[in-house]
C-alpha cells in the first residue's frame, strides 16, 4: 500500500482586519498571511481497504470527520469522484492547537495536496484551494502558502512578494479563545485601530522586513477580555524588548509572535519567554 509523508506548515497573520459582517454570517476580512517552518507531519496510507481512519499524537483531537484532515480527504474524493481505496491518516502535531496558527487548516490543506497528486485528479492549485473552502475559511490559503493577501471569507487570495526570510518566535499563552465569540465582540464595537495593510504591502514590495514588522496589527487584540489582553500585550512587549522588529497576535489568538532579523535576539526571546510559558517555539519564515 502506498505511503506518503507530507509537512503541514503553520501560518501567521502579519495583519488581520475585519471589514464587516456578511449576510451569510461570516465576516469579510483583509489579512496578510505568512507560512512558517513549524509544521505538523502527516502520513497517509492509501488503499487500506478499510474505512477512513485518522489518528494523532494528541488524544483529545477528533479521530473522525470532525478532524479537518479527514474532512478534506472526504471532500476531495467526493468532488473528484476518485477513491483512495481506503485511507488512513496519521498526524504528528507540533503546531499548537486552537492557537490562531491554522494548524487544523494546514493539516487539511496538506491532505488535499498529497491526495490530489496521488489520485491524479488533475486539479490545479487554485482549483484545489477552492475545494478547500468547503473545509474551512483558512484552508484555501494553506493550500497555496507563502506570503499572501487573503480577503473575503479568507478564500480570495493574492500572492505577495515573499517576506524577507527571518527568525520568528511564537508564544502561546495557556488561555483559550472562542473564535465565533471574538467575531461577535468585533461586531459589537467600533474598532479604534486598524492595521496599515497598504503600508505592509508596500513594505513587502520593497523587501523591507522592518517596515512590515512595525506595521503588523490584529484587530482582535482590541476586543480580548481585559486580563487576556494584558497577557498578550506583556508577551508582545517582551518580544520587542528582546529585539523583535515587531510583534502581533495571530488569527483569533492567543498565540503572539515576533519577527527578528538577528537569530541571537530570537534565541534570547525564546529563553526569556520559556521561563513563563510552556509553548514557545523558535522558527523561521518559509
Ligand atoms: O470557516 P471556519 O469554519 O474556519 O470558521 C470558523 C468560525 O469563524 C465561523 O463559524 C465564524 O464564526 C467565524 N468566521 C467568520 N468569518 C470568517 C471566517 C470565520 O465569521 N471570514
Amino acid at each position: 500500500m502506498p505511503t506518503l509523508t507530507v509537512e503541514a506548515p503553520a501560518k501567521l497573520n502579519l495583519t488581520l482586519d475585519v471589514l464587516g459582517r456578511r449576510a451569510d454570517g461570516y465576516h469579510d476580512l483583509n489579512m496578510v498571511m505568512q507560512s512558517v517552518a513549524l509544521s505538523d507531519t502527516i502520513t497517509l496510507e492509501l488503499g487500506t481497504g478499510g474505512p477512513l481512519s485518522v489518528r494523532t499524537n494528541l488524544g483529545f483531537l477528533p479521530n473522525n470527520e470532525k478532524n479537518l484532515a479527514a474532512a478534506a480527504a472526504l471532500a476531495l474524493q467526493r468532488e473528484t469522484g476518485r477513491d483512495a481505496g481506503g485511507l488512513s491518516i496519521a498526524i504528528h502535531k507540533r503546531i499548537p492547537v486552537c492557537a490562531g496558527m491554522g494548524g487544523g487548516s494546514s493539516d487539511a490543506a496538506a491532505v488535499l495536496r498529497a491526495l490530489n497528486g496521488a489520485l491524479e485528479t488533475g486539479l490545479d492549485p487554485l482549483e484545489l484551494a477552492r475545494l478547500g473552502e468547503q473545509v474551512g475559511s483558512d484552508v484555501p490559503y494553506c493550500v497555496l502558502g507563502g506570503t499572501a493577501l487573503a480577503q473575503g471569507r479568507g478564500e480570495v487570495l493574492t500572492p505577495l512578494p515573499s517576506l524577507p526570510r527571518c527568525a520568528v518566535v511564537v508564544c502561546k499563552p495557556s488561555f483559550s479563545i472562542s473564535t465565533p465569540e471574538l467575531f461577535r465582540k468585533v461586531d459589537g464595537v467600533r474598532l479604534r485601530c486598524r492595521p496599515d495593510t497598504a503600508g505592509v504591502l508596500s513594505a513587502l514590495e520593497a523587501g523591507d522586513l522592518g517596515g512590515v514588522a512595525r506595521r503588523m496589527y490584529n484587530v482582535f487584540e482590541d476586543v480580548l477580555p481585559h486580563r487576556q489582553g494584558a497577557e498578550v500585550r506583556a508577551i508582545r512587549n517582551e518580544l520587542v524588548q528582546q529585539g523583535a522588529l515587531g510583534a502581533c497576535m495571530s488569527g483569533t489568538g492567543p498565540t503572539v509572535f515576533g519577527l527578528f532579523s538577528e537569530r541571537e535576539h530570537a534565541e534570547a526571546a525564546r529563553e526569556s519567554l520559556s521561563q513563563s510559558y510552556r509553548t514557545v517555539w523558535l522558527t523561521e519564515t518559509i
